[in-house]
This record gives structure tokens, C-alpha cells and sequence, in this order.
């Protein structure tokens, strides 16, 4: 999955394309500093700039900083160490996870320190009859999800990047993923976390426990946070039974209309078992299609929709499911589609879905929408965005996770291009506005989003976040240029 090749050299420094930002009022990094960390952690600070090149760069290759120190600390301690000597000094830090993140927020805008959690990758405990399983933030999704699946549970979240993006940064961005429609989202599966102020002290969240009222909530403020008001480090999750049957069904649709009332029809007969409900539109297929070479399992069709089936009664559930599909056919809402119960077919099905960001990047240069709206307005946007910018791009595509209200909508041109980019924005945030919807439905605000954000919340609650930040931060030394406006 990596997109950094010989890239990297082609794409142009942050601080380059935004020349109008300037560097905050921190110090630059000295050989005395470097020395304190090389003492602190012994083999585990990077200088070299060609092993610093993938942590520069973002998973889209649309934002690159120049940071020339990474560090890899492996205890909450060592975290600790490390934010209170950056604090002492103003020196400004980015934290980094798997660095999947969409949106600019993993990585520096100027030369900030990184701090990746990829060694703090040891799990804790996992207590088989609650589901709680306490970690490290540094694990990979998928290895968690292998590690519960031997006590038959699962992760309560999937997103396509499971193979490389860690907990700590699911819970930073408040990941959504795929099975949120089944599982709720991190607010409810998270149980409890340990988090690293920018001064070092620890903030112990740790609870294990379901239900604790006891004061304010302080996990939440770090679920979501973009690692801009402290440094997570462990995590404890509430993990679901893992489904002992899963079904993937896969259909060819004529109109979006017919989507949604396959989705209401979806929700009312399959019930309890609905895993996912995803779309895709004909062009997102297309986009599969020719730049990754996948090949569709069902004929051609304006739109597709994807289901999934879970349940603890493989039999029952597939005739839930079979039921279900018979009733949309002889009511004529599908003619084509195709079911799979066997895992690799399950699996081909879902590549043609979550490998949509991978197959965008191959045009060249992706300009990313991440957006909630009401579902009577939601595939509106992606024909009038068509309409607006003509000929100018590659593509535009919608997709996403429609049973969430959440449509990823995507632009691309051979190469990063003004005056499409002065055709999209602001127009979509206008758009996303006008209808109630969020400019960021889970991607978050990271760099690129962060002076649009008045489009989804009102200046009270804007002013009260840079209160909270002012407090938990006053050098501002936490992924400075991200999440919030610039002044
Ligand atoms: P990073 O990218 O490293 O960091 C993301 C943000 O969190 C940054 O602001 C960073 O500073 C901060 N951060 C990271 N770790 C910590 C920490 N321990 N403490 C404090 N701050 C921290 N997202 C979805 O929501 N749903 C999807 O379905 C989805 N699918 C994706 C599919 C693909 C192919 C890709 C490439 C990305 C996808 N994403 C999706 C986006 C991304 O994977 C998620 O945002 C993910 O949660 C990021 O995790 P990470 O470990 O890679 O974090
Ligand atoms: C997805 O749902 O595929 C991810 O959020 C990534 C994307 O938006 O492309
Ligand atoms: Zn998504």
C-alpha cells in the first residue's frame, strides 16, 4: 500500500504551496537536542533524511514537511520525556501513527519533530468474557484484530488501511470505517486511554469498565483530537463477539433513489445481522477497473451497493439474507448481483470497494471529500461538483458509507492543478453548509480542512476549542497548523 516510491521527490513541499503560512514561534532543532534524545532512546532516533522521506510525506503524496528527527519511543514514559523536554524548549511535534491519515495530519507542515508511536506495539491484556481488550497505541488494527479473533471477537471498527494505520490513530481521527453502522462509533467502544500532555504529564483514562459516570469524560476530548491536545499511548477498547457467519452480497442498482430504498429495506428485513452498507458509483468502478485491473462480478450499472451479513447463525442468516434479496428482485429494485459466503470471494468483493483510494491515487493527483449529508441530498453533490468542473478533471467519483450518511467524494487530474482546486473549494464546503451536512464526516480537519471548519461549527464552539487547547498546550507545541483555524 505504500505510495511513496520515487515519488516523494516530485511532490512539492507544504511549506513551498502554501508560501502565505509561516513557521510559529518555535525553536529550531540544535545537535544538543539531538544528543538528549539519542541518550533518551538509544538507537531509536532517525536524522538520515532519506529514512525520515515516508514520515515527511502523507499517505495521499499531497503534503510533504521537512522535519529531520524522528523518535521512537516505546513506553508512555519515554513519551512523557520527550513532550517535557520539546515543551521546555518550544520545540513543535506531529504524532504519528501509521500515517494513513487523508487529510495532512500525520505529518510536519515545517521541520516539527515526529514522534511515531510504531514500536509502543505491545498488547496489554484482553479479558475474553467482558471483550476489553487494553493495548499500546502503536498497534496495527489488523494484528489487534488477529490477536481477538482467537477468543472470538473482533475489532469494532474495519477501515481499508487495517493493515498499516495503529489504534492511537483510529482514536485520534475517530476513525469510522465500515462497520460503524453495525458497531457505533470509537466514542462508545472506547472504554478508556492513557494520554501524554505537552508538558509530559500522564493523564490516566484507564477505566475497563462499561458504565462510569463518575465527572467529566475526559477520554472523549482525545477521541478525535488529532493528536493536538495530547499524545494517547494506550488504549482499552470493547471488542464485539466476532460473527461466526458472514455474507457478502454485491448489486448492480439503477438510480441512487433505488439505493436508499434497498438500504431502508436493508435495515427494516436484515436487522440485527446488517454489518455494512456501502455504495459506489459506476465511475468509482471504473476507476478499479482501469487502474488497479479488478473486475466486476456483476454487469454494468449506474450504481453498486454492498451489504454484509453477520450473525451467530450462519443457516438463519443466510436465509435472511436470500429472503431478503428474492423480495428486491421480484420488486424489481435489483436485477443483477451476486452473493458470497467464502472468504476469498468475500474478500474480492470488498477490494473493489476499499481499494477505491488506491486506485484514485494511480490518476495522479486526488483531491479528497469526506463529507455527511442528509441522504435526500447526498449523490446531488457529486453530479453538481460534474457539472462544475467539466472537463478539467480525470474523474469524479462517489462513494462511501451511505448507511452512515458519509459520501467520499473524489476528484482527479494528472497532477495537482489551481484552477481545479479554485473550482472545488470552496464550493463544496458551501455546498456540504447549505445542506447541514459536515465537511468532514471521519477523515477529520488535519492540515488541509482546518480553515474550512467554521462550515460545521459555530464560533462558541470553535472559541471554546482554542480555550481547551490554550489549556492543555499553551506553547501550541502539539501538531501546530492542524485541526484548528489559523488565527
Ligand atoms: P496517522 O495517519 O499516523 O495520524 C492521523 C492523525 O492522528 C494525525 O493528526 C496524527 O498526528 C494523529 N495521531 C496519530 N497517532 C496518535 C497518537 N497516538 N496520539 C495522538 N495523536 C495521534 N478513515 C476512516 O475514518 N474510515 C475509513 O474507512 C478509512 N479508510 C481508509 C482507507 C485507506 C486506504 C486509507 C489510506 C486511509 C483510510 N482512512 C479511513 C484514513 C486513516 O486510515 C484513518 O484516519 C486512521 O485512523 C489513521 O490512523 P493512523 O495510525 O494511520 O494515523
Ligand atoms: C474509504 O471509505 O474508502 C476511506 O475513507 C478512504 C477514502 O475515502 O478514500
Ligand atoms: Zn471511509
Amino acid at each position: 500500500m505504500s505510495v511513496f516510491s520515487n515519488k516523494t521527490k516530485q511532490i512539492e513541499l507544504t511549506r513551498n504551496r502554501y508560501p502565505d503560512l509561516k513557521k510559529g514561534p518555535y525553536a529550531d532543532l540544535t545537535g544538543q537536542d539531538v544528543d538528549y534524545f539519542s541518550n533518551l532512546l538509544p538507537g531509536r532516533v532517525l536524522t538520515d533524511a532519506s529514512d525520515l522521506e515516508g514520515s515527511n510525506t502523507d499517505w495521499l503524496g499531497t503534503c510533504r514537511g521537512s522535519s529531520q528527527l524522528l523518535l521512537r519511543p516505546k513506553t508512555t514514559d519515554e513519551v512523557s520525556k520527550i513532550l517535557e523536554y520539546c515543551n521546555g524548549r518550544k520545540l513543535a511535534v506531529v504524532p504519528q501513527g501509521g500515517n494513513t491519515g487523508l487529510v495532512g495530519g500525520s505529518v510536519p507542515v515545517f521541520d516539527e519533530i515526529i514522534i511515531s508511536t510504531q514500536l509502543m506495539n505491545q498488547i496489554i491484556s484482553l479479558d475474553d468474557i467482558s471483550g476489553t481488550l487494553e493495548c499500546q497505541a502503536g498497534c496495527v488494527l489488523a494484528a489487534l484484530d488477529s490477536y481477538v479473533s482467537d477468543s472470538n471477537l473482533t475489532m469494532p471498527l474495519d477501515l481499508g488501511a487495517k493493515g498499516s494505520c495503529h489504534i492511537g490513530g483510529n482514536l485520534s481521527t475517530n476513525a469510522g470505517g465500515v462497520r460503524l453502522l453495525r458497531y457505533g462509533s470509537l466514542h462508545g467502544s472506547v472504554l478508556g486511554l492513557e494520554a501524554v500532555l505537552a508538558s509530559g504529564e500522564i493523564i490516566d483514562c484507564k477505566s475497563t469498565l462499561r458504565k462510569d459516570n463518575t465527572g467529566y469524560d475526559l477520554k472523549q476530548l482525545f477521541i478525535g483530537s488529532e493528536g493536538t491536545l495530547g499524545i494517547i499511548t494506550a488504549v482499552s477498547i470493547l471488542c464485539p463477539q466476532k460473527p461466526k457467519s458472514v455474507s457478502v452480497a454485491f448489486l448492480g442498482c439503477e438510480s441512487f433513489e433505488t439505493v436508499l430504498s434497498i438500504f431502508k429495506q436493508a435495515k427494516h428485513s436484515l436487522g440485527e445481522i446488517l454489518l455494512a452498507f456501502e455504495f459506489m458509483d459506476s465511475a468509482s468502478m471504473d476507476t478499479v477497473r482501469d487502474n488497479l485491473n479488478l473486475t466486476s462480478p456483476v454487469s454494468e450499472f449506474p450504481f453498486y451497493v454492498l451489504i454484509e451479513t453477520g450473525g451467530s447463525d450462519g443457516k438463519h442468516d443466510e436465509e435472511k439474507l436470500t429472503a431478503f434479496l428474492e423480495n428486491q428482485m421480484s420488486s424489481g429494485l435489483i436485477s443483477d448481483g451476486t452473493v458470497a459466503t467464502e472468504s476469498t470471494k468475500i474478500a474480492n468483493i470488498w477490494g473493489l470497494r476499499e481499494r477505491m483510494a488506491e486506485g484514485l491515487m494511480v490518476d495522479g493527483y486526488n483531491y479528497k471529500y469526506d463529507v455527511s449529508l442528509p441522504l435526500s441530498k447526498f449523490y446531488q453533490l457529486v453530479d453538481d461538483m460534474r457539472d462544475r468542473v467539466g472537463g478539467l478533471a480525470t474523474r469524479v467519483v462517489g462513494y462511501g458509507h451511505v448507511g452512515d450518511g458519509n459520501l467520499h467524494l473524489n476528484v482527479t487530474s494528472p497532477q495537482y492543478d489551481e484552477e481545479l482546486m479554485s473550482l472545488i473549494e470552496p464550493f463544496i464546503y458551501d455546498w456540504v453548509s447549505k445542506y447541514k451536512g459536515s465537511i468532514s464526516a471521519e477523515h477529520g480537519l488535519g492540515f488541509k480542512k482546518r480553515n474550512f471548519i467554521y462550515h460545521s461549527k459555530s464560533k462558541s464552539a470553535v472559541d471554546l476549542m482554542k480555550r481547551m487547547k490554550l489549556l492543555m498546550d499553551p506553547n501550541g507545541i502539539l501538531n501546530p497548523y492542524k485541526l484548528l483555524p489559523d488565527n
